[in-house]
């Protein structure tokens, strides 16, 4: 057993407590790591609003990279020493989604992502178990995790950076190669160009879409959209984002549209953004309960509306990929960081996050 700084969510609507905690020794096929650096990401705020109930005491964090410090028996993917980034959907390598090809869908899904695989928590306060937020807890110094939550990656990469391809980063980017699979010049809209847009953004740029049409509510975001890309911006508080988008594509609208904020109207106005035969990839997370009002003549128009999980590729390959991009200088990651807080400070970034005034926080340890 060992201690640990952690940030726990006890009650929705009241601050995280950060405080020390005890840490339980990794069993059978298990990973200690020391955290590094999590990234303030909004899915763990749903958590924190009531928005997305979860059983409570909760470490909360899963965009983390650390470091190795012990093994199970049996781990074999990773050694101490090891540098890694968290997984928030484990990948057991096993299941018939992994082996078909869709990891990020993977069996382990079907059972609560909150305890180990056995079903038991690691950390412990005053007797209490708690609980680990997708099996990655970024938001501690210290946690255990199943093997198949961590990912192995190079150790040359900045941990205080790179941390936000474990989320964020895949998340918007993965959609545009992996699942819309998006070609030279295609034409593009992105509803949100918030942390995770702006990987979408980032990523239809690189993989060559001629037009990149941006929208958001916020003016500050539509200027960071530029900055990664976007050759059209629209203020979608000044006018209908689903005509512009339209008349800025020409053709009756986008071939791609990815929503990245998860309301009903934003998803409602990305398929209504594209042209016959267009797609739309749902990236952002809707409130529990949420649902849509579409005609469905849409698609008998041969519209596809689909979603992405955790960039729908190969989360292990894909986030040492990115990492490589960003190491060979292709793709922008210190750039979406407005700033970096200590882990007593988290509290002050979800209020920075819900005010629009940051691409992303990063939370650092040491
Ligand atoms: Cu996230």
């Amino acid at each position: 057993m060992t201690t640990a700084t952690a940030a726990v969510l006890y009650q929705v609507k009241q601050p995280l407590v950060v405080e020390e905690v005890e840490l339980l020794d990794p069993r059978p096929g298990e990973v200690q790591v020391r955290w590094v650096a999590n990234g303030v990401c909004h899915s763990d705020y749903h958590l924190m609003s009531g928005d997305v109930p979860h059983p409570l005491p909760v470490v909360l964090g899963h965009e983390a990279a650390g470091v190795v410090e012990r093994v199970g028996a049996g781990v074999t993917s990773v050694k101490p020493g090891d540098h890694v980034c968290s997984s928030y959907i484990p990948s057991c390598g096993k299941c018939g989604y992994c082996i078909n090809g869709q990891p990020t869908l993977c069996a382990l899904r079907d059972s609560p992502r909150w305890f180990m695989l056995d079903g038991t928590a690691r950390f412990r306060k005053n007797g209490v178990d708690l609980h680990h937020y997708l099996q990655v807890a970024g938001y501690a110094t210290h946690a255990v995790l199943p093997e198949p939550s961590v990912i192995p990656i190079r150790k040359d990469a900045p941990l205080d950076v790179v941390c936000l391809v474990s989320c964020g980063v895949l998340a918007g980017a993965g959609p545009v190669f992996n699942r819309a699979k998006v070609p030279v010049g295609a034409t593009v809209g992105v509803y949100g160009c918030g942390g995770v847009g702006l990987n979408t953004i980032q990523m239809a740029r690189l993989v060559g879409a001629a037009k990149i049409i941006a929208v958001d509510v916020v003016g500050k975001k539509l200027d960071w959209a530029t900055e990664f890309g976007a050759t059209h911006v629209v203020d979608a508080s000044r006018e209908d984002p689903v005509a512009r988008v339209q008349a800025l594509a020409g053709g009756g609208g986008v071939d791609y549209a990815f929503e990245v904020v998860g309301t009903q109207r934003t998803i409602e106005q990305a398929v209504l953004s594209t042209h016959r035969g267009g797609t739309t990839v749902v990236v952002g997370v809707s409130p529990a309960g949420t649902r849509l009002s579409l005609d469905p003549q849409l698609f008998l128009q041969q519209r596809v509306l689909t979603g992405s999980s955790f960039g729908a590729g190969h989360q292990r390959t894909d986030v040492p990929m990115l990492i490589d991009l960003f190491m060979d200088g292709k793709y922008k990651l210190r750039e979406l960081i407005s700033r970096s807080v200590g882990l007593e400070d988290v509290n002050h970034a979800y209020d920075l996050l819900l005010q629009g005034e940051v691409k992303r926080s990063v939370a650092v340890y040491s």
